[in-house]
């Protein structure tokens, strides 16, 4: 009877329903950080620290900061800019714009529609998307649902922070740690490429308070007492984020490979969030791949949130690390907790 009912109704007549899933694939790629540098000598005078103790602990030489009036969403439109640029896409054709990020420029407009007004996408769905360092790859993720379903032809996903307004600059726990940068990727289905083959995404929010911003949301608003207790500054649990940052990654990658069905020798590169570089060692150990395929450029940035493995995946492929073709594969860990890992087609 039911069946009978459901099929004696119309038939909706949008072609979208019935065309198959069709596969995404990473069509350009774009990355920005900004002029000024701050090594670890200039830190040494702002806390107590050394190079030392920041390069045995961390592998972090140097970090870019912005400048005063250089916004999130200038950074990720001139990384989108050259994400567009390598694609080959106009603003004009960009269906939607996902902003990864924990440094919006405003609460309200999201960074996306900032990004949106400078890059001239007049047609993009815009919106913002929290999720700390797994913001890029969430973001992926998304877009590739949109296209994937034929809702939309071509996506720009954008990981760009500005970390260094929420740094606590007399904390050396956590100042020696975070810069700031953006990296951009243009997503479309690519005839003939199996694009994103596999991915997986999780979050745990047990784990909230080892790595948080408890200010300047609703539950602490900014006013003057919750600022003189640098409420709205990055507060983290080291040795608890290493632990945690390890365990998910290592088994978000070997869910990603087991449902490809690959392994890591298959793997031309793996691009990891660039939080620290005994983090990245502990997790290629584990998943035994050899660390000469694993895209490291923490040194040099830092960990830059959101938009680390996306300013790490335009290093990649601009510099040759991956060709047409080839497998790689991607794993982010952030506040929330958050985690993400994506194997692609390249
Ligand atoms: N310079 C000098 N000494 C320092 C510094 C610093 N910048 N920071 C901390 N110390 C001191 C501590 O005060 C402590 O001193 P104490 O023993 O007198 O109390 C000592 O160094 C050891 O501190 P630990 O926290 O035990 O140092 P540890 O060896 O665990 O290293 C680190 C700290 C590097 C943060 C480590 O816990 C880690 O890698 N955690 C992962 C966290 C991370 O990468 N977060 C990034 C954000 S999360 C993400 O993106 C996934």
């Amino acid at each position: 009877m039911q069946l009978n009912a459901t099929m004696n109704k119309t038939q909706p007549r949008n072609p979208r329903l019935h065309k198959p899933k069709r596969t995404v694939s990473v069509i350009g790629t774009g990355s920005y950080v900004p002029e000024k540098i701050l090594t670890n000598a200039a830190l040494e005078k702002l806390v107590d620290t050394t190079d030392e103790w920041i390069m045995t602990r961390t592998g972090i030489k140097e970090r870019h900061i912005a400048a005063a009036g250089e916004h999130t969403s200038d950074m990720a439109a001139k990384a989108a800019r050259a994400a567009m640029e390598q694609a080959g896409v106009t603003a004009s054709e960009i269906d939607m714009i996902i902003v990864g990020t924990i440094t919006p420029d405003t609460v309200f407009p999201n960074t996306a529609c900032h990004v949106q007004k400078l890059i001239g996408a007049k047609r993009a769905v815009c919106f913002d998307l929290s999720a700390a360092c797994s913001g890029f790859l969430y973001g992926m993720e998304i877009a590739q649902q949109f296209i994937s379903s034929h809702m939309y032809n071509t996506v720009l996903v954008i990981g760009a922070e500005k970390l260094s307004t929420i740094v606590d600059w007399s904390d050396r726990n956590t100042c020696v740690l975070f810069g700031d940068g953006a990296g951009a990727a243009i997503l479309r289905h690519r005839p003939g490429s199996h694009g994103i083959i596999a991915s997986t995404m999780g979050a745990d929010g047990d784990y909230g308070s080892i790595l948080h911003m408890p200010g300047g949301g609703s539950r602490s608003p900014v006013t003057k007492e919750n600022i003189d207790e640098r409420l709205n500054t990055i507060k983290m649990s080291g040795k608890d984020v290493y632990k945690q940052a390890v365990t998910a990654m290592v088994s978000a990658a070997n869910s990603v490979l087991e449902q490809s069905g690959l392994r890591a020798t298959d793997l031309a590169c793996v691009i990891p969030h660039q939080a620290n570089m005994r983090i990245v060692e502990a997790i290629v150990s584990r998943l035994n791949v050899p660390i000469e395929k694993v895209m490291v450029n923490l040194d040099r940035f830092g960990n830059t949130s959101a938009a680390a493995v996306a300013i790490a995946l335009d290093e990649a492929n601009r510099t040759g690390r991956m060709k047409r073709g080839d497998y790689i594969l991607l794993v982010v860990f952030g506040g929330g907790l958050t985690w993400a890992s994506s194997v692609i087609q390249w």
